[in-house]
Formats: structure tokens, C-alpha cells, sequence
């Protein structure tokens, strides 16, 4: 019941690498790792899973989503077709092979996962400083990832999660706003500055130097464009007056008319229709 044939589906050899996930984690510490999933899975069950050795297709459900077993914490999040998976207190003996899963159904049916690694360190290769940031939209953010020494000479970058898109070193823009700038100081860490944020840009990304990859959440609070826009009820009250000072307007449009033209009864008779109108 608790083993279950796991197959990985290789759509393209692209998909290979990045199954090739290999997080950092330092020992005692908490990671957040986001499983993406087709949209048409969004009402199959989700699972994590492990397996130390990850020797044969097979591996133990820690959890599945929207339980907690121990130290795991797994959640679906349907709207964004991603479940989470929280592991608190790492430790050394926690590395290993492990599946974002989703459940197909059948008895012998294989289900469907991505493979990644957690290798847990007291002094990991690559962290980051802060793995959930914020900023507001039109503003930006800073990330810093951390490296050993090691790590001087690998390749650095910051991946989306979502579709795997991947910013290196220099400044990238990613469209009329938003803009990726990577720069490597060369000593231990370096520093990924979002600019121009967007709200599309919230989510899931990668701090990679090598084969290494820490995540980071970032978060897109409201813009500041947006408090400043009056509320509805303030256009509505704003209309009422405009209507009434024309219509007090016609009104004593129709005063005068009646008192310098008693005598033409037919143009008192258009402004009073106008007047109907109106209301
Ligand atoms: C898990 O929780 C989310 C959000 O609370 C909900 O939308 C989803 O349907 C739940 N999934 C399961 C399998 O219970
Ligand atoms: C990005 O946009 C800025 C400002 O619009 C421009 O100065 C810069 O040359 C652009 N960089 C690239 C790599 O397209």
C-alpha cells in the first residue's frame, strides 16, 4: 500500500536534465520544493515520496497532499496547478531520491513523478539568504545565492520553475517591464536583482550554481498605482452631482425662458421634454 511503481516519463532528453535536480539543504533547516503538474491532473492525488537509493522504481509515500506525516507537510494549490512540499529539521540521513508524485489510478498503474535530490550538508555548497521574497508590483527584488568555494568556477544561474526558463550572468529583459540582472562578484555569492516586477513574475525560482539548486518563493504584493485609484462609490456620488448641476442648469434655463417668452408656449414645451428625459 505504501510502495508504489513509479515510471518517469522522459517526453524529451531536455526532460532528463531537469529531472537531474540536486537541492542543497543545510542540516536542521527547513526547504519549500515546488512540484508542478499538468493541468490535467489537477483532481488526482499528489504525493511525495522517497527513496534513499532511488536503485529501483519503487519508493515510500512520506505524504500525501494536504497532510502532514511527521516532519513533511505536502499542498495542493489546484489554482496554480503546483503542490508544496515543506520538510522541516533536515538532516544528513534525509538525503536521498525523492518524487513529486501524482496518482494515476489503477492498481499496477504507474504514476507519474519527477525525481530530485536532497543532499543535506552542515556546510551545503550553494543556500540562499532569504527563500521567500516579496516586492511590490513595478518595484524589484535582490536575491543572494551563496557558494563554496568549489562552486567559483560553475555556471550560475536563476531558473523559473514553472517552464525552466533560465537568466545567467548580465541582464536579461524579459519583456517591456520586467528585467533579470545576474552579477557574479566572484567571492562567495551572487546577487540576482529583479527589476519592474510584474504580477505574472510571482512564483517559484532556482538559485543554481552547477548541478545545485536552492528554491526561492518570490511574492508580488498589490501596486501602489492600485491604492491610490478612488473606489467605485466615489465616481457614482461624482456622477449624481453632475447630473444634478445640469439638470439645476436646464431648470433655470427654463425660468428664464418662461419669464422673457411667456408667450411662446411651444419652446417651453421642448425644454420641459428635455427635462423628462433627464430623470
Ligand atoms: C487541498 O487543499 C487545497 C486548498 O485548500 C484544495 O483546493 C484542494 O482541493 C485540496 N486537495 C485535496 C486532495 O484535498
Ligand atoms: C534592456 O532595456 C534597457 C532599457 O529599456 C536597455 O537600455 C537595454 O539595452 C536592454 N538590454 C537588452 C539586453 O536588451
Amino acid at each position: 500500500m505504501l510502495c508504489r511503481l513509479i515510471v518517469i516519463f522522459f517526453v524529451q532528453s531536455i526532460e532528463w536534465t531537469r529531472s537531474q535536480k540536486t537541492l542543497s539543504l543545510q542540516t536542521g533547516a527547513s526547504v519549500t520544493v515546488p512540484c508542478h503538474y499538468h493541468l490535467k491532473y489537477i483532481q488526482h492525488k499528489k504525493y511525495w515520496c522517497y527513496d534513499a537509493s532511488s536503485a529501483y522504481n519503487y519508493c515510500r509515500i512520506l505524504a500525501y497532499a494536504n497532510t502532514t506525516q511527521e516532519k513533511v507537510t505536502v499542498s495542493d494549490n489546484p489554482a496554480q496547478s503546483l503542490f508544496t512540499v515543506s520538510m522541516r529539521d533536515l538532516q544528513k540521513e534525509n538525503s536521498g531520491a525523492y518524487w513529486c508524485a501524482v496518482e494515476i489510478g489503477g492498481r499496477y498503474e504507474a504514476d507519474i513523478a519527477e525525481q530530485l535530490y536532497l543532499r543535506v550538508d552542515s556546510d551545503p555548497a550553494v543556500s540562499v539568504l532569504e527563500s521567500r521574497v516579496s516586492g511590490a508590483e513595478g518595484s524589484s527584488v535582490s536575491v543572494q545565492c551563496l557558494y563554496s568555494a568549489a562552486y567559483k568556477k560553475e555556471v550560475k544561474k536563476w531558473c523559473r520553475s514553472i517552464d525552466w526558463t533560465c537568466y545567467t550572468v548580465g541582464r536579461t529583459n524579459t519583456s517591456q517591464n520586467s528585467a533579470v540582472q545576474i552579477s557574479d562578484g566572484g567571492e562567495g555569492s551572487f546577487m540576482v536583482l529583479m527589476a519592474g516586477l510584474k504580477k505574472t513574475d510571482a512564483g517559484w525560482y532556482w538559485c543554481s550554481a552547477g548541478y545545485l539548486q536552492v528554491p526561492v518563493h518570490l511574492i508580488i504584493s498589490g501596486s501602489a498605482t492600485r491604492a491610490v485609484s478612488p473606489p467605485a462609490g466615489v465616481s457614482v456620488c461624482l456622477l449624481k452631482t453632475v447630473l444634478c448641476s445640469v439638470v439645476l442648469v436646464l431648470m433655470m434655463c427654463a425660468v428664464l425662458t418662461v419669464t422673457s417668452k411667456r408667450s411662446c408656449s411651444s419652446h417651453m414645451k421642448n425644454t420641459h421634454n428635455s427635462l423628462l428625459l433627464l430623470f
